[in-house]
């Protein structure tokens, strides 16, 4: 029989007890790839999570950018309990009725026409590679090179680590796909200089989300679109982290004018809220590399994921104006900050995907944070990152602006910026 822990607060199991006991089993059986924060969460309502004792805590993290409307949103607890008492799983043996709706969906959104259904964001970043791959394949052995950005994240898996431009996830797996290379973010002389007839395919985030909150100028990503076009090979935006409705545009790249349009993107994190999925959105010229055989997934597009994804893409809708405006609202309260604390370097971001630059490592001040109820967390060791769910309000920004005040207070107490 399994372990089964109880983590809800009662006077023997209070918070103390609940952390260290799940610790000391997951110690024990898992592998140990994560650095956990000490907080053991029980619930979610709203923009809130709260501990197994009850202790409340403002979630403007929500795990990594997925709880989009925040957590138990009503509309998505109805369509799952609903979904769920009908019918979760199918394969891909089998239609169901709710693939072909949200593809139809994704379509409309993003100007691309067709859809690979899949579950994390690596893995439809893996599917969008054999995409490029098997173009490029078509058009001559060759051309497999893959040219990707210093700084970049795409996840875990072969592929992904092998056009992560970051050495420190790479290095203890080498060696990894050939053909890939790297060039500095928005140097668009770099960029011209290593795409050639070989290129397969460019990757791009538009903003950077694991290295910093760091965007792309459209000028770089025209001239990506540029090359892309000249030479024959994919142009996949990678959207997992800034797209569907982060940065208060149902994609990253429909915030330029004219629109640069990718030849693939990928889709993960809020696509479900919670429920793994990950998509690979494609035009047909890009869609035509792939054939019948060529990928597949077992879990992919199952009936709850897909229902969930549909209703999330009705209330995106409607959301769209306040991702804009309270992300506009966020920015403003921080750079009010930033004149307060001269270890605040800069305030970067676009509608509810914003990060702070500091002047030092920021973890200490992301526990500080959490010890005063705010969730958040730090990225390319000196940017606390603010993924807050767009159903944040200016309430819920005033607090998380009050509590960092305090923050900072304490860490310029302490001189953490001396250090
Ligand atoms: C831009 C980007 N690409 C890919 C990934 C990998 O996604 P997943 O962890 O779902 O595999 C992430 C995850 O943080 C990401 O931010």
């Amino acid at each position: 029989m399994s372990t089964v822990l109880p983590v809800t607060a009662s006077p023997e199991h209070d918070e103390t007890n609940a952390l260290d006991r799940v610790r000391a089993l997951e110690s024990e059986y898992l592998l140990q790839t994560y650095a956990r924060y000490p907080l053991v969460l029980d619930r979610g309502k709203g923009c809130y999570v709260f501990d197994p004792s009850g202790k409340r805590y403002l979630d403007f993290i929500t795990g990594i950018g997925v709880n989009a409307l925040g957590h138990a949103h009503p509309r998505l607890v109805r369509v799952i309990r609903e979904q769920a008492s009908r019918l979760w799983h199918t394969s891909n043996l089998y239609f169901h009725a709710y693939q072909g709706p949200l593809a139809e969906r994704l379509a409309k959104a993003s100007g691309l026409h067709r859809t690979f259904f899949c579950n994390s964001g690596a893995e439809s970043m893996e599917g969008a590679l054999k995409m490029a791959r098997a173009h490029g394949r078509k058009i001559s052995p060759e051309k497999f090179e893959l040219v990707a950005l210093h700084n970049s994240f795409h996840g875990r898996t072969f592929g992904a680590l092998s056009i992560t431009g970051q050495e420190k996830y790479r290095r203890d797996f080498e060696p990894l796909l050939p053909g890939a290379h790297f060039v500095p973010p928005n140097d668009e002389v770099a960029l011209e200089q290593i795409v050639s007839e070989r290129t397969a395919g460019i990757i791009l985030e538009w903003i950077q989300g694991e290295g910093g909150i760091f965007p792309m100028s459209i000028e770089y990503v025209r001239k990506a679109r540029e090359l892309a076009d000249r030479y024959n090979a994919l142009l996949i935006f990678d959207e997992i982290q800034c797209g569907v409705g982060r940065t208060g545009k149902h994609f990253a790249y429909q915030l330029s004018d004219p629109i640069v349009l990718p030849d693939v993107m990928v889709v993960a994190k809020p696509l479900a809220c919670g429920i793994p999925m990950g998509v690979i959105v494609a035009n047909d010229r890009a869609a035509e590399s792939i054939g019948s055989g060529m990928h597949g997934s077992t879990f992919g597009g199952g009936p709850l994921a897909c229902r969930v994804a549909l209703e999330f893409m009705d209330i995106l809708d409607e959301l769209l104006p306040n991702i804009d405006k309270m992300g506009s609202y966020f920015r403003a309260k921080l750079e009010e900050l930033q004149k307060q604390f001269h270890f605040i370097k800069e305030v970067r971001g676009q509608g509810l995907m914003i990060g702070v630059e500091l002047t030092f490592p920021g973890k200490q001040l992301v526990l500080d944070a959490m010890e005063q109820g705010l969730l958040i967390n730090c990225t390319h060791d000196t940017v606390l990152r603010f993924l807050p769910p767009y159903i944040s309000g200016e309430k819920e920004i005033d607090r998380a602006v009050s509590t960092l005040k305090r923050v900072f207070k304490l860490a310029a107490k302490r001189g953490d910026a001396a250090v």
